[in-house]
């Protein structure tokens, strides 16, 4: 393919150097003459393992150009990515000044052309921004049709300097955002043999998942980094406790707890971290990391709250109490907690749980109901026809299949479902149904 790409960074260095090696045509360009200088004399303008030979090889078999010109560029090429920066300002917002601008030139540019072109984001880009500030752009300035006379999709690039090489053939994943199966395709001839998935999705997901994937990656370092302290205190070996830590696949390395739902809750996780907080707070380790959590956890909860008074409505069914679905077990429940919010609020409640309505006739939790919780052992019903009958507002708690099953049958055109738990089969209700978070 003849490739041209735009901003030869690291990102675009790298590109550069691994397509041309795959065989491709490869145009850079960039408006810093210096690095198109050290490119076009086989010089590396990063300093990363392995770059340097790779640019000299390439660039020695001829299959690099580098030019400051982008209408030439766009010209002699099918396809653009563009790895130009996109730094912080000074509020966090992102400084879009270097993508604007090459949009106005790339579109200038197509504006010459006859035959279709592909243009890549790879830069890293807030949601939205590829197809409301890129896309307008290129409109404007080429006077064609995006999706017709060209293609526009944004490809998060997972690369990390240093490693950036074996990055390139080695991703975690290829994921393509775009609204056309032409950019699909091309995407695909370039990168499906890549030994990991090819993901095709929408542009915002795209986006957004590199916001997610590299806060998830900060996120993790810090959770290692504060439990090492905490460990420090304690006299514990803490490369060995997150060693053992990551030894368990099912619960810590693994999907569980990755999905958005509701609060966290039950009788460990606030105990337990409310222990290691005290801890931390004894020995003098600040943690503002795992400080937070318990505070977020809070605001969730309020979150679902708010959703629930925007209605404006007062007859609110309920299904589950525990803090989550199979359990009985009540103790720092988060659903407890929604409840007694609604109860301050002056809603009308009907309470559902099948669990707890049997462990309130004879398990464990009767005295628990009748003694901490007697004001909400008193609003719950005995079947989810009696909870969701002449509620506005029918709050889904719990996952349990045969209850989802009956909420498809019960639930009418006019009620509002808040889901807690990510319903699979959402369409399958009638009501007007909306997650806490999605
Ligand atoms: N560095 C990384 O490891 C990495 C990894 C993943 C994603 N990203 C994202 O990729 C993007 C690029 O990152 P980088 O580190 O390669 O940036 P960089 O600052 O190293 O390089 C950007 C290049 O773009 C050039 N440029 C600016 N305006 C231009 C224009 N109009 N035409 C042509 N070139 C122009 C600059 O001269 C510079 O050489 C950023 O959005 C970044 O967040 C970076």
């Amino acid at each position: 393919m003849n490739i041209s790409i735009f901003g030869l960074g690291y990102v675009g260095a790298v590109s550069l150097a691994c397509l041309a090696r795959d065989g491709h045509e490869v145009t850079g360009v960039d408006i810093d003459a210096t690095k198109l200088k050290l490119i076009g004399d086989g010089k590396s303008p990063i300093v990363e393992s392995g770059i340097m030979e790779l640019i000299g090889e390439v660039v020695a078999a001829g299959r690099v150009n580098v030019t400051d010109d982008p209408e030439a560029a766009i010209r002699d090429t099918e396809l653009s990515f563009v790895c130009v920066g996109t730094p912080s300002l000074p509020n966090g917002d992102q400084d879009l000044r270097a993508l604007k601008r090459l949009a106005e030139q790339i579109g200038t540019a197509l504006k010459s052309k006859d035959e279709p072109h592909t243009i890549v984001i790879r830069s890293t880009v807030q949601p939205g921004t590829t197809l409301h500030a890129v896309l307008p752009l290129l409109e404007e300035h080429s006077g064609k049709q995006a999706g017709k006379d060209f293609f526009l999709c944004f490809q998060p690039e997972f690369l990390r300097e240093g490693t950036s090489i074996k990055d390139y053939d080695n991703p975690p994943m290829t994921v393509v955002g775009a609204s056309d199966e032409a950019a699909f395709k091309q995407l695909k001839a370039l990168f499906g043999d890549l030994p990991c998935d090819f993901i095709e999705t929408d542009v915002r997901t795209a986006e957004t998942l590199k916001y997610a994937c590299n806060t998830f990656h900060a996120l993790k370092i810090s959770f290692a980094n504060e439990i090492g302290r905490i460990c420090q205190a304690l006299g514990a070996d803490s490369h060995r406790v997150m060693d053992l830590l990551c030894e368990d696949k099912q619960l810590n390395i693994s999907r569980a707890y990755l999905r958005p739902g509701f609060a966290f809750g039950g009788s460990c996780l606030p105990k337990d971290l409310r222990a290691l907080l005290y801890m931390a707070k004894r020995d003098d380790v600040d943690v503002p990391m795992l400080a937070s959590l318990l505070p977020s956890n809070r605001i969730h909860v309020e979150h679902a709250l708010d959703l629930v008074l925007k209605q404006q409505e007062r007859n609110v069914g309920v299904i589950g109490l525990s803090f989550k679905s199979g359990t009985d077990d009540l103790r720092e429940s988060p659903m407890v907690t929604l409840v007694e919010h609604m109860i301050g609020k002056g809603l009308n409640l009907k309470i559902y749980d099948p669990e707890v309505r049997v462990s309130r006739l004879i398990g464990a939790n009767k005295k628990y109901i009748d003694e901490a919780i007697p004001h909400i052992g008193d609003l719950m019903c005995d079947s989810v026809e009696d909870a969701v009958g002449d509620a506005k507002i029918v709050i889904v708690g719990l996952s349990d299949s045969d209850i989802l099953e009956a909420l498809g049958s019960l639930v009418k055109p006019d009620q509002y479902v808040l889901d807690l738990v990510g319903i699979k089969d959402s369409d399958g209700i009638a009501g007007n149904v909306q997650g806490i978070c999605w």
